[in-house]
C-alpha cells in the first residue's frame, strides 16, 4: 500500500462531503478496524468543501483524509482532490496498511460523474418495453471502462434483479478499474469476482442462479465463460438461456466446436463492423504516442501483423501519421488488399520483419503473430503493441527464452534485451494497448456495441422464437436491425449533427 495516494474527481460540495464520508466508513468496514482517535476539520463556503480527518488506528498506524477543491478542469467543471496519507506501520498490535483498501477503491462514482457518463450511452433503454430479462440471472464478462455503469444500468431497468449478477473483474490495468469497481460493489451492490478466481466464481453463480431459480444469460467480451463451462462445468450447461460474445477472440475460441445452446454473435455483426475498428485503432495508436512522448515516429518503418477490420485502420493511421507502414497477413485475400492499398508487403513475415526493419510493430491476430522465428531476425530496438486480448498475440515465453535480460518497466511494459544487444520494449506488457491506463474508445463511440450486447440478450431472453443454437451470424444481424436500434442511433446522432448545422448556418 503506497504512502500516499491522491485521485481527482468532479463533484458538488454535497457529493464531495459524502465522498469523504464514504471513504472513511469503507477505511472502517468492521468493529476491529475502528480508530482509536478521530479528529475532524471540515468546512463549506462558496458552494465549495473542504475537509481534513486525522484518524488513529491502535497499534499507531495513522491516516491523513482530506478533500479539496482542485480548481476547474478544461470543461470548466468543479474538480475536487481527495488525499490519503498514511504515516508509521502501526505495532502490529492494531490494523496494518495492507488492511486497507486502495484509496479510489473507496470511490465510486459521484452522483455528477455518473450522469455524464450516462449521456454518453443511451441507445437502448426504450428499444425493449417491460422487463424482459426479469427471470434470468447475468454473468458480466465487460471491461471495467465507465461506460459499464450505464450497461448495468439499463440491465437493471430490463428487469435484472442486482442480487442475480455477477461480474468477472478481468484484472487488465484501466484508466478508472478501481473506481468502477467501486462503483459495481458499492452503489450498485453486485457481487465482483476476478479472473484468477473464474472457476471458483463461475460454481457460486450457477448455484446461486440454481437457488433462485433462474436460467443464465452470459454477457461476455473475450470468450471467458463459455469454454471453460464446455471443458470443466458441462453439468452447468442446461443451466444456461444463451451467451452474447462481444468480440472476435471470444469466437475463435468456440466456432470450431458444437454448442448446445445459441451465442448471439455481436462479434462478427454487421454493426460492430461499422463503428467499432476505427474506435479501437485510434484510442489503440493515441495510447500508444502517449506511452511514448519523447519517441518520433514520422518518416520510420511500421508493421502491421493481421490486415483485419483493426489492422487495416491501424495500418492507415500510421500511414497518416507519415510512417513507412509495411502490412502481414496470412490469408491472401487480405494481404492483396493491402497490396493494393499500396502497403509494403510479403508472403513472408519474417523476411518482411527482417526487410522493413520496424521500429513500431502492431499486433493485430488474435495469437502468436511473432513466434521465435521472427524474434530471432530482430537485431534492431523496437516496440511491439498489442490489440489483442490478455497478453495472446505475441508468443512472449519464446522472445523470454532469447532474451540475455528481461525487466519490467512499471506502466510502459517490459523490456526483452536480446543477446544480439536489440532491446524490444513489449508496451504494456503486451496487454491490449487501448485499455491499459486508459478509457479505450470515447463512450459515445462504444454505445452501439453495448446497446447490441443488451439487444441480443433481450433477444435470447424472448421464447418466440427461439434465437437459434449455434453461431448464426445472420440471425444476429437480423435481430439487430429488427430491434430499431441503428434508427435510433442514427435519429440521435443525425439529430445532433442537424442541430450543430443549424447554429453554424
Ligand atoms: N482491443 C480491443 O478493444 C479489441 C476490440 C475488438 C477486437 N479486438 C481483438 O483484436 C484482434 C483483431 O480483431 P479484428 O476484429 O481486426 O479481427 P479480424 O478477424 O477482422 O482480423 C484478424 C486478421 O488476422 C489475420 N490472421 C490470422 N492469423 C494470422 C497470422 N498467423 N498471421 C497474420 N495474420 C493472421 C486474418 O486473416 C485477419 O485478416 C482480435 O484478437 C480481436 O479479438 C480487440
Amino acid at each position: 500500500m503506497p504512502l500516499s495516494e491522491t485521485v481527482e474527481f468532479y463533484a458538488t460540495a454535497e457529493e464531495a462531503e459524502r465522498t469523504l464520508e464514504g471513504i472513511i466508513s469503507g477505511s472502517i468496514a468492521t468493529e476491529a478496524r475502528r480508530p482509536a482517535e478521530r479528529s475532524d476539520v471540515l468546512w463549506s463556503r462558496g458552494g465549495t468543501f473542504e475537509g481534513v480527518v486525522d484518524l488513529v488506528w491502535p497499534g499507531g498506524l495513522r491516516c491523513v483524509l482530506s478533500i479539496a477543491p482542485a480548481g476547474e478542469d478544461s470543461a470548466a467543471r468543479p474538480h475536487y482532490r481527495a488525499t490519503r496519507q498514511l504515516c508509521g506501520l502501526g505495532d502490529g498490535s492494531g490494523i496494518g496498511r495492507g488492511e486497507l483498501e486502495p484509496l479510489a477503491r473507496l470511490m465510486p462514482f459521484t452522483d455528477s460523474e455518473a450522469e455524464e457518463i450516462r449521456q454518453d450511452i443511451r441507445s437502448v433503454p426504450n428499444l425493449f418495453p417491460g422487463q424482459p430479462l426479469a427471470e434470468y440471472s447475468v454473468l458480466f464478462t465487460i471491461h471495467h471502462l465507465s461506460d459499464f455503469l450505464p450497461l448495468i444500468e439499463t440491465a437493471f431497468a430490463l428487469g435484472v434483479d442486482p442480487r442475480d449478477v455477477m461480474v468477472i473483474d478481468k484484472e487488465y490495468r484501466y484508466l478508472h478499474s478501481e473506481r468502477v469497481d467501486a462503483h459495481l460493489r458499492r452503489t450498485q451492490q453486485v457481487r465482483v469476482r476476478t479472473y484468477s478466481e473464474l472457476e471458483a466464481a463461475l460454481t457460486e453463480h450457477f448455484e446461486l442462479a440454481r437457488r433462485r431459480r433462474k436460467r443464465v444469460l452470459v454477457l461476455d467480451d473475450g470468450g471467458y465463460v463459455l469454454p471453460v463451462v464446455l471443458d470443466r462445468m458441462p453439468e452447468a450447461l442446461d443451466s444456461i438461456a444463451g451467451v452474447v460474445e462481444q468480440t472476435t477472440s471470444g469466437i475463435r475460441k468456440v466456432e470450431h466446436r458444437r454448442l448446445p445452446l445459441p451465442l448471439f454473435s455481436v462479434a462478427q455483426s454487421h454493426v460492430k463492423a461499422t463503428v467499432e475498428a476505427y474506435g479501437v485503432a485510434d484510442a489503440a495508436v493515441r495510447n500508444t504516442l502517449a506511452l511514448l512522448p519523447q519517441e518520433k515516429f514520422e518518416g520510420r518503418p511500421a508493421m502491421v501483423l493481421g490486415y483485419g477490420r483493426i489492422g487495416e485502420e491501424i495500418a492507415n493511421i500510421l500511414r497518416n501519421r507519415r510512417m513507412r507502414v509495411a502490412v502481414y497477413d496470412s490469408d491472401i485475400v487480405r494481404l492483396v488488399s493491402a497490396h493494393e492499398r499500396g502497403f509494403s508487403t510479403d508472403r513472408n513475415p519474417t523476411a518482411l520483419l527482417g526487410r522493413s526493419r520496424p521500429l513500431l510493430v502492431f499486433g493485430c491476430v488474435g495469437a502468436d503473430s511473432l513466434r521465435s522465428e521472427q524474434f530471432h531476425c530482430i537485431d534492431w530496438d523496437c516496440y511491439l503493441v498489442s490489440t489483442t486480448s490478455r497478453d495472446r498475440e505475441f508468443a512472449l515465453s519464446e522472445l523470454a527464452e532469447l532474451a540475455m535480460e528481461v525487466e519490467p518497466l512499471g506502466k510502459l511494459g517490459t523490456r526483452y534485451t536480446l543477446v544480439n544487444g536489440a532491446k524490444v520494449l513489449v508496451l504494456g506488457h503486451g496487454m491490449p494497448i487501448n485499455f491499459h491506463y486508459a478509457e479505450s474508445l470515447p463512450n459515445r463511440s462504444i454505445d452501439l456495441v453495448l446497446a447490441s450486447v443488451l439487444v441480443g440478450a433481450c433477444v435470447l431472453a424472448r421464447d418466440e422464437p427461439p434465437f437459434p443454437v449455434g453461431i448464426d451470424v445472420e440471425a444476429a444481424n437480423a435481430a439487430l436491425r429488427e430491434s430499431g436500434l441503428l434508427d435510433s442511433y442514427y435519429d440521435l446522432w443525425r439529430g445532433e449533427t442537424l442541430a450543430s448545422e443549424a447554429i453554424t448556418a
